[in-house]
């Protein structure tokens, strides 16, 4: 497949939605047919938020600040640029957290206008859902898309750049947020995800039947709140007896939220017809998820493709990605008014 608009341009991409700022550069080429990322780099304020556990607004915004020039200057040094020759400035422009988004969204105009070149604003979960073209192997469209992060869990039909639709999604909680709460009742850090599938995998996934919320009903959309009512319920009833449970109760709750996942994900497929899966975000970095995922999706002729693990969760990358994928496309919204807002709440369906 070959992009429409191939000529040579830089994107510089900063992404600040939650809590990490990335920075990224990207190249359109001619000749090629996606976009090739030159350099990028991030900083986790995991560590940072790990005392609160889980995110504190005030602080990830005044860390973005510090970071995101730092890493500006970084990428434009490993990619041997300089920043006059960037073409175009992309930032995250929501969802996610107002205040940090207004600082990639404020440090994006304000490098684009010091160097008199347009800005485009893009849509997190855009990225999170074309991050897989960061790979030596990208997707064909029409795809469906799992996005698993830790604000969202959503069933969508990708025919292509820019055409996204709904097909489902968590009406409470969502998959990473589960993964959170659990591991938080389970007495381990932020972000939980890593934490509670490193420990689930000394524990025993049958031990407890937790509740699989909407899996027998023939739509799309998937509920997480109550898993986290049962893993605390069970908490409670093993008392001083709880270390001696905790990696079941993190086996089975991860058995839960995959099986979930799962079965959503065959369902889809087998709704809209289409034979390729891209999972994305966070939680599509968990191995078991990938080990099912791939055997179910064998069972019915269709393959699944993930972003490599360092961009699954958030990263300049993903966002720099986007920018250019739609650039390549003329689909890129480019602003020199420089009058930027940001989107804490956008759906991505109504792009
Ligand atoms: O996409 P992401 O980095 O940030 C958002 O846009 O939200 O996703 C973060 C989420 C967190 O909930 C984290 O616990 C989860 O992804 N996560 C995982 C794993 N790695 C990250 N969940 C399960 N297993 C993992 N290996
Ligand atoms: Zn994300």
């Amino acid at each position: 497949m070959k992009g429409d608009k191939l000529t040579q341009m830089l994107i510089l991409g900063i992404e600040s939605s939650c809590d990490e700022t990335g920075v990224a550069l990207v190249q359109t080429e001619e000749g090629l047919v996606w976009p090739r990322l030159l350099a990028q780099h991030l900083h986790t304020q995991a560590a940072m938020h790990e005392a609160f556990g889980g995110v504190v607004p005030e602080l990830a915004s005044r860390d973005h600040i510090r970071r995101v020039i730092p890493l500006v200057e970084q990428v434009m040094a490993s990619a041997q640029q300089t920043l006059s020759k960037i073409d175009v400035v992309a930032f995250t422009r929501g969802p996610g957290l107002a205040g940090a988004l207004l600082v990639g969204a404020g440090t994006a105009c304000a490098l684009a206008a010091s160097l008199g070149k347009p800005v485009v604003g893009i849509h997190h979960l855009e990225g999170h859902l074309l991050s897989p073209f960061l790979s030596d192997d990208p997707p064909e469209f029409p795809f469906v898309a799992l996005l698993v992060t830790g604000g969202h869990t959503q069933l969508m039909r990708v025919q292509g750049i820019g055409q996204y639709e709904l097909l489902g999604e968590t009406i409470d909680d969502a998959a990473g947020e589960a993964f959170d709460k659990s591991a938080k009742l389970l007495g381990l850090g932020y972000p939980g995800g890593p934490a509670l599938s490193a420990l689930a995998n000394q524990g025993r996934a049958d031990a407890y039947a937790f509740p699989r919320p909407l899996l027998h009903q023939s739509h799309l959309d998937f509920s997480f709140a109550g898993l986290k009512t049962a893993v605390l319920t069970q908490c409670k009833k093993s008392g001083e007896d709880l270390p001696l449970h905790r990696a079941d109760i993190a086996a089975s709750t991860q058995a839960a939220i995959v099986d979930v996942l799962v079965k959503k994900s065959l369902r889809a497929l087998s709704q809209t017809g289409l034979k390729r899966l891209v999972v994305a975000g966070g939680v599509g970095a968990n191995k078991l998820l990938r080990q099912q995922l791939n055997a179910s999706a064998k069972g019915v002729g269709a393959t699944v493709h993930y972003p490599e693990a360092e961009w699954c969760t958030d990263n300049g990358a993903m966002i720099a990605m986007a920018a250019a994928m739609r650039l390549q496309k003329g689909l890129a919204e480019l602003d020199t008014t420089y009058a930027f807002d940001v989107l804490p709440r956008w759906p991505l369906a109504l792009m």
